[in-house]
């Protein structure tokens, strides 16, 4: 495999094309807005410069990785002579339906077909295309070049070699590969997103403020990061799908959105990549934020 589309240059998107592209592979980095497109190459470029001036890795390492990337926005063109698409588009079943059924017609039929998704069933995208068995989850973590795990997450049908292949993959990649089952939320959601949840419900009945609630969990807890920031990182939007998605998977009321988080999203706070979730992010005081949370 030499060869990697990757779709979507958002949050996930640009940090799985940087540690494609940084481990030597060519990747077609594919979205619909050029606009998408110029931030996730600027995002990848100063992060490179962050490890550059960490003497992590050197300024020919940096030119490498950003050259091993192109820049595509149709997935057509995007897709030719990929081993491998990795798709990190919008959290939306509709959505990664459409792409799956293009992808099924433009890729290769070799090509394995992953998804980054966080919580939309492997088995359901599968099964929109006319072999489910090259399909699976490849869920990354954010931020993507620093974080080890790569959760992965096994449809119905996805077949045992295109498990393995990509099992051996993630530790080429420096990565540590967990193979789990195709239920709503996968594992690390289904823990990690009822947290947030409560976080999010404990301000919303007044119990603490925001700064409060992460102080506790840092400062009690050895998080790293409070849950509130966390979901902020995230992306409030994010949240609320996967919350959705296993709210409707399991029918149990304590996957239940948290009313706050639903009106934050609809008012257009969606966390660090809005610039407002629970903390604000203006252009510096994001910058400040990133670069101490991002230990590169
Ligand atoms: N944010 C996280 O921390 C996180 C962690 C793990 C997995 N994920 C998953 O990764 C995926 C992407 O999430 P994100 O946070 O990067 O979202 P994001 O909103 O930051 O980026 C999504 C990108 O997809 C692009 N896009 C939308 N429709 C497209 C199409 N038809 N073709 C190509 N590109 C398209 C958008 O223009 C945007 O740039 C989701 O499935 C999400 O659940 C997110």
């Amino acid at each position: 495999m030499k060869n990697i589309a990757v779709i979507g240059a958002g949050t996930m998107g640009n940090g799985i094309a940087h540690t494609f592209a940084q481990n030597g592979f060519k990747v077609q980095l594919i979205d619909i807005s050029q606009e998408a497109l110029n931030k996730g190459l600027k995002t990848i470029s100063t992060n490179l410069d962050r490890m550059v001036a960490k003497e992590k890795i050197s300024e020919q390492q940096k030119t490498e990785t950003l050259n091993n990337i192109s820049t595509f926005t149709s997935i057509k063109a995007g897709v030719d002579f990929a081993a491998l698409v990795v798709e990190a588009a919008t959290e939306n079943l509709d959505l990664k339906l459409k792409i799956f059924k293009e992808l099924d017609e433009a890729c290769s039929e070799s090509a394995i077909l992953a998804t980054n998704t966080s919580s939309i069933s492997i088995t359901q995208i599968a099964a929109v295309t006319s072999n489910p068995q090259r399909v699976i989850g490849m869920h990354f973590m954010n931020p993507v070049p620093i974080m080890p795990l790569v959760e992965i997450i096994r449809g119905y049908n996805t077949s045992n070699e295109v498990t393995n292949s990509i099992m051996q993959l993630c530790k080429t990649l420096g990565k540590e590969p967990v193979e789990v089952n195709d239920y709503p939320g996968f594992v690390a959601n289904r823990i990690l997103m009822p947290m947030l949840n409560e976080s999010i419900e404990t301000l919303y009945n007044g119990v603490a403020g925001v700064k409060e609630i992460d102080a506790v969990m840092k400062l009690g807890m050895a998080h790293p990061m409070g849950p509130l920031q966390l979901a902020d990182f995230i992306g409030l939007d994010v949240c609320l799908s996967i919350l959705n998605v296993m709210y409707n998977g399991f029918k149990n009321p304590k996957y239940a959105p948290c009313p706050l988080l639903v009106n934050m999203v609809n008012a257009g706070k969606l966390g660090i990549k809005s610039g407002e979730g629970f903390y604000n992010y203006s252009e510096s005081k994001k910058a400040e934020k990133v670069s101490k949370q991002f230990l590169m």
